[in-house]
């Protein structure tokens, strides 16, 4: 069985071919993606309007290259998967538009995926994980706790209040003027940083339950960031303290969540763009490792947005006989 996903519900343009094997190295028989970093570098942050129309411009292609790394012919798919939300919706409507012309053409099933969905099932791609377990997803838009029971099948343990992880660091990043996304950029410069220079807050620590909170955490930042001419050193020091601060947070409020699951849960699993910060992960094996838990993260590039878990929710849904119908509109927001 192989299914066809496609994601553009962000700035990456993304397609990729995954089939259903029993073998983790086999599965994904393709996984391009193409970021657009450089049409929206210029403005600091995604423009929705230049990033729809690029999705537009490369998409076609994509899929092709998609379909001939894997040595895969349209007709040869079995289902066609795409991301019907939440995103920036100009670009969800190419992507969907897209999709829903392909199985016009080739007759074949459309699956309507949840993105966030896609980052809360990549464990099962990558790793085989058996339902249930215990997820945090972070990502620049995202930020929660979730339960994750079976397909389709989610428990929202507790989520930001105001900004998301990924959000906080491209914020805070773009006030020293680092180069769009700020994540990655900021853990690069924070290695040749100290950690400890700057005195940040952690937020709703101790606080009950496992809601998160980051706005508190940048105003904090920004209000050191202009105090002073921030130099070089100045800049990974605060890098360094910053992605701390997230990763103690993250820490700590995990732990409260670990003790509201409704079940016994063996694992736990970090998904989403923010996963890939390799600091995060280490705070966040460690709590596991101290609360009994495997620690799983995907690799890096199946964190980050990608069509690879579209295409999964796409397989594990038809196996389960859940495909969509061509009148589903796309959907700027849909909670899990
Ligand atoms: O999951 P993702 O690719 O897209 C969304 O669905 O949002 O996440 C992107 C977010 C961005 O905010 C980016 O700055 C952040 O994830 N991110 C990171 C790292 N890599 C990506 N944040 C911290 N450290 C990283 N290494
Ligand atoms: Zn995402």
């Amino acid at each position: 069985m192989k299914v066809l996903g496609i994601e553009t519900s962000c700035d990456e343009t993304a397609a990729s071919i995954v089939q259903d094997s029993s073998d983790l190295e086999t599965r994904i028989l393709s996984n391009i993606v193409l970021s657009q970093i450089a049409e929206h570098e210029p403005y600091g942050g995604v423009v929705p309007e230049i990033a729809a129309r690029a999705h537009l411009h490369y998409l076609q292609n994509i899929i092709k290259q998609a379909l001939n790394e894997a040595d895969t012919t349209l007709e040869q798919l079995d289902a066609i998967a795409v991301t019907g939300g939440p995103g920036l919706i100009g670009g969800v409507l190419v992507g969907v538009m897209m999709a829903k012309a392909l199985v016009m053409g080739l007759q074949k099933p459309f699956i309507a995926v949840n993105h966030l969905e896609g980052h809360a099932l990549t464990p099962r791609l990558s790793h085989d994980l058996q339902f249930p377990y215990l997820l945090l997803l972070a990502s620049g838009g995202h930020c929660q706790f979730l339960e994750v029971l079976g397909v389709g099948k989610y428990r929202r343990l507790g989520t930001t209040i105001d900004d998301a992880a990924g959000e906080a660091f491209d914020k805070v990043a773009k006030l020293m003027n680092i180069d769009y996304p700020g994540g990655p950029a900021m853990e690069r410069l924070a290695k040749t940083g100290n950690p400890d220079r700057f005195d940040l807050p952690r937020p709703l620590k101790g606080r009950e339950g496992c809601d998160l909170s980051f706005s508190g955490l940048k105003t904090a930042a920004r209000v050191l960031i202009q105090k002073q001419t921030m130099s070089e050193q100045d800049t990974a020091d605060m890098c360094a303290s910053f992605q701390k601060a997230i990763a103690e947070s993250l820490a700590e409020r995990t732990e409260h969540a670990i003790k509201m699951t409704s079940t016994k849960m063996t694992h736990f699993v970090v998904s989403g763009g923010v996963a890939a910060n390799q600091t995060i992960r280490h705070y966040l094996t460690d709590i596991s490792t101290a609360n009994d838990l495997k620690f799983i993260a995907p690799p890096l590039k199946l964190c980050t947005d990608n069509a690879a878990m579209i295409a999964w929710v796409g397989l594990e849904r038809f196996k389960l006989g859940q495909t969509d119908d061509l009148s589903f509109a796309p959907k700027p927001r849909w909670p899990l």
